[in-house]
């Protein structure tokens, strides 16, 4: 059974990025894939202190708390799917916390994830009013960055969805809705 990962780095539990990451949560389910949900808001995660321990004995942080298993999970999942709201121009702290951590999975000879042909990643990043372009940047740099190398990503896709502050706001966008669907079902392909 194919195992995504789906890492939401809203700090609302129930929130736009969470709704959205349901819908693609669902069709991963129809076509019989694991989805595995964390919840960054809620877990208790701390930020790489850069001390190298991961670069000594036999590799991996040396911090054990509820990063410990996502990043174990990635080393043999078949895709991820990460969520975030906009905080000031960017995803939130715990999305960075997720990605700095992403260190402990780098050695010299590259990273301990090996790239997987069908590793695809996916991005949904939830704002209210714009600059749209400017957060395109921001998704792309999450997609294309350090962690599609890390992650031994091979494709992504971007959804990008403005215009949502209330929190079940998008429940009312039927198209992000429709988009966040497309993108459950296309992971899991
Ligand atoms: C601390 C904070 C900073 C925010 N900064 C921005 C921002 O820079 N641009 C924007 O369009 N929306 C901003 N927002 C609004 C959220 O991005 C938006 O409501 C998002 O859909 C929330 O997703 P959630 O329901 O999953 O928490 C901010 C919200 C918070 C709480």
């Amino acid at each position: 059974m194919k195992k995504i990962l789906v890492i939401n780095g809203s700090g609302r539990k129930e929130g736009n990025a969470a709704g959205l990451a349901s819908q693609a949560i669902e069709s991963m389910k129809k076509a019989g894939t694991e989805a595995k949900l964390f919840n960054l808001g809620e877990m208790n995660i701390h930020p790489c202190v850069a001390c190298n321990g991961c670069k000594t004995g036999t590799g991996g942080c040396v911090q054990k708390d509820e990063l410990s298993s996502l990043i174990d999970d990635m080393l043999d999942c078949d895709g991820i799917l990460l969520t975030s709201p906009i905080y000031f121009g960017r995803a939130t702290a715990q999305v960075y916390i997720w990605v700095n951590r992403l260190y402990s999975l780098m050695s010299s000879a590259g990273s301990r994830c090996e790239k997987k042909e069908s590793r695809k990643l996916g991005v949904i990043l939830t704002f209210n009013s714009g600059p749209a372009d400017v957060y395109a940047k921001e998704a792309d740099y999450l997609a294309m960055g350090g962690v599609k190398m890390v992650a031994g990503i091979t494709a992504h896709n971007i959804l990008l969805a403005g215009g949502l502050s209330d929190k079940d706001a998008y429940k009312s966008h039927t198209e992000y809705l429709d988009k966040a669907k497309v993108l459950g079902e296309w992971l899991v392909q």
